[in-house]
């Protein structure tokens, strides 16, 4: 699995400029990344033959996932006004890659960079430590929270929404999926779910290359997008994509049970 991975990802890693003139591989992995996926793979194998095991992960991730509740609310829901994105039912190895890669610099996060340190992490929950066990543990339980059925959408009437379609199936498809699902595998994030105004502050920041974290390729792809065309086809994954029914909490109400 992990091989197979790294493969794909050699493949798609390519040198992107940064702003500051050093260059940075897309994805180029190593060090914190890469140690805490393998510990996510291999827990997945081992929690199968054992629950206790699986308790504990789960457990340990519940313990990490209280520090980040403080914004991200308890249930991984963020907030509708795009300050806090929706994290739950992400996939764990883009989470492991945005947590890495604000952890490392490559992405300006200010109000959550001291937060997402070891000393910090280490700090609420001691027995997990603050290493890329941590990463690993609390990326698999955000993922398995059930997402937010109520995401933040555009105004009606705010956004061309035949046209966000089309620029949808001819720019974002083969990376995001027919319906913004992502990959698991090549890190490629969801965004269905995903609040409005959370998405189109990335999108814009991605495509002036604030976000130095991002995919080479997307930002090619993206260049030429107006403000129009930015806030029509991120209008038109907010309003006419979705999760999975099964993947959904059975109301906005829903109350996460991990944490009284
Ligand atoms: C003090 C508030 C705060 C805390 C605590 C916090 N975050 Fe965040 N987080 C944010 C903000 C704000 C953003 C969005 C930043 C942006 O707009 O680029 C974010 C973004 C993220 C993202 C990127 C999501 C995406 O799809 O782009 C991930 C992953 C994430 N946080 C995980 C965590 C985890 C895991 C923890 C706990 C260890 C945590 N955060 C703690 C404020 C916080
Ligand atoms: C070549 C593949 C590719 C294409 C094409 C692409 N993206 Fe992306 N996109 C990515 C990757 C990879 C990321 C995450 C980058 C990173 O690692 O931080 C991303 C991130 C995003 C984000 C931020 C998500 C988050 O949680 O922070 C949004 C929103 C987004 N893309 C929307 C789009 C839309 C809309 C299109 C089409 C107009 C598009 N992308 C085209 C690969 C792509």
């Amino acid at each position: 699995m992990l091989k197979k991975l790294g493969l794909a990802l050699a493949g798609a890693a390519l040198a992107a400029t940064m702003a500051g003139g050093a260059a940075l591989a897309w994805n180029e992995g190593g060090g914190e990344q890469d140690e805490a996926i393998k510990i996510l793979f291999d827990l997945e194998k081992k929690i199968k033959e054992d629950p206790k095991l699986a308790e504990k992960v789960r457990k340990d991730g519940i313990a990490v996932y209280e520090v980040c509740s403080a914004c991200h609310t308890t249930e991984g829901w963020g907030t509708k006004d795009g300050t806090f994105p929706q994290l739950a039912g992400q996939h764990d190895t883009v989470i492991i890659k945005q947590l890495a890669d604000i952890r490392a610099g490559n992405r300006d996060n200010p109000t959550m960079y001291p937060f997402a340190l070891p000393k910090e992490i280490k700090n609420a929950a001691p027995e997990v430590g603050g290493g890329a066990y941590a990463i690993a543990v609390v990326a698999r339980y955000i993922s398995q929270l059930p997402m937010n059925p109520d995401w933040g959408k555009p105004k009606p009437g705010e956004v061309d929404l035949e046209h966000g379609e089309k620029l949808f199936k001819e720019n974002c498809v083969r990376c995001h999926g027919d319906n913004g699902q992502g990959s698991r595998e090549k890190f490629f994030p969801k965004i269905h779910g995903q609040h409005y105004l959370y998405m189109l502050r990335q999108f814009e920041w991605i495509r002036d290359g604030k976000r130095r974290n991002a995919n080479p390729d997307m930002v090619k792809q993206i260049k030429n997008f107006t403000d129009k065309d930015m806030k029509d086809v991120i209008g038109f994954v907010a309003a006419k994509l979705s999760p999975p029914k099964e993947r959904l909490a059975p109301s906005k109400d829903w109350l996460n049970p991990d944490y009284e």
